[in-house]
């Protein structure tokens, strides 16, 4: 396989991640937000983002939206494109994890195994999933984009909830309810659940 990685030699670097992690003084971690389109999940990543930011904490926020207009841009929506979408996403967040830093993604992310690839490249406690339970009501009352609109008028295929599956995650280490809660109630439930998971002190 000529795209295999057999000729290429991995370097143990002088400056390790626990040296980056502790002149950072945080414990650097992939914080996940998983939900539907328009559940809230950028609103609430980046309510987070802000606070933690405040408190001193170095973050970064890689989110759906953007990604997909670079790094990503080549991928759609099929099943195995999402998948592959998730893949490079996680690649870089472990990578931002390595540089020392709390990395927040926030992407629909729908299937449960590719969740769990990226739960498996990092150290154990070190992906924390969020699942941002807003219903497929909500999100499509909402419908900030009118992207539930034109997917029901059949305008986009493979439209997650409508024509994609998603699926909610099985066992996850946060929900928030952003259907129900202000974003200052979101930003709280977060950061007290995040102190009670160890991630931040
Ligand atoms: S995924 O499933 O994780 O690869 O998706 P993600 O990279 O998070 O991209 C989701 C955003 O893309 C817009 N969009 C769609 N979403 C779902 N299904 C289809 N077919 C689709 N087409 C475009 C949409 O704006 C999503 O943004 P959010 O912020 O989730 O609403």
């Amino acid at each position: 396989d000529t795209l295999s990685a057999s000729n290429i030699v991995w370097h143990d670097m002088a400056v390790t991640k626990q040296r980056r992690a502790e002149r950072n003084h945080q414990k650097p971690c992939i914080i996940w937000f998983t939900g539907l389109s328009g559940a809230g999940k950028s609103t609430s990543a980046n309510a987070l983002e802000r606070q933690l930011f405040g408190m001193g904490y170095s973050t970064y926020l890689l989110d759906g939206d953007n990604v997909r207009h670079g790094l990503c841009g080549d991928l759609g929506f099929s099943d195995d494109h999402r998948q592959e979408n998730i893949r490079r996403v996680g690649e870089v967040a472990k990578l931002m994890v390595d540089a020392g830093m709390i990395t927040l993604v926030s992407f629909i992310s729908p299937f449960q195994r590719d969740r769990d690839i990226v739960r498996d490249m990092v150290d154990s406690g070190e992906f924390i999933e969020v699942f941002v339970n807003t219903s497929l009501d909500v999100c499509e009352g909402r419908d900030p984009k009118g992207l539930y609109r034109k997917a029901r008028a059949g305008e986009i295929d493979d439209f997650t909830g409508i024509s994609s599956p998603y699926e909610p995650p099985t066992s996850p280490d946060i929900v928030i309810d952003a259907g129900e809660l202000s974003i200052e109630e979101v930003a709280k439930t977060l950061i007290s659940n995040l102190k009670r998971l160890n991630v931040i002190g």
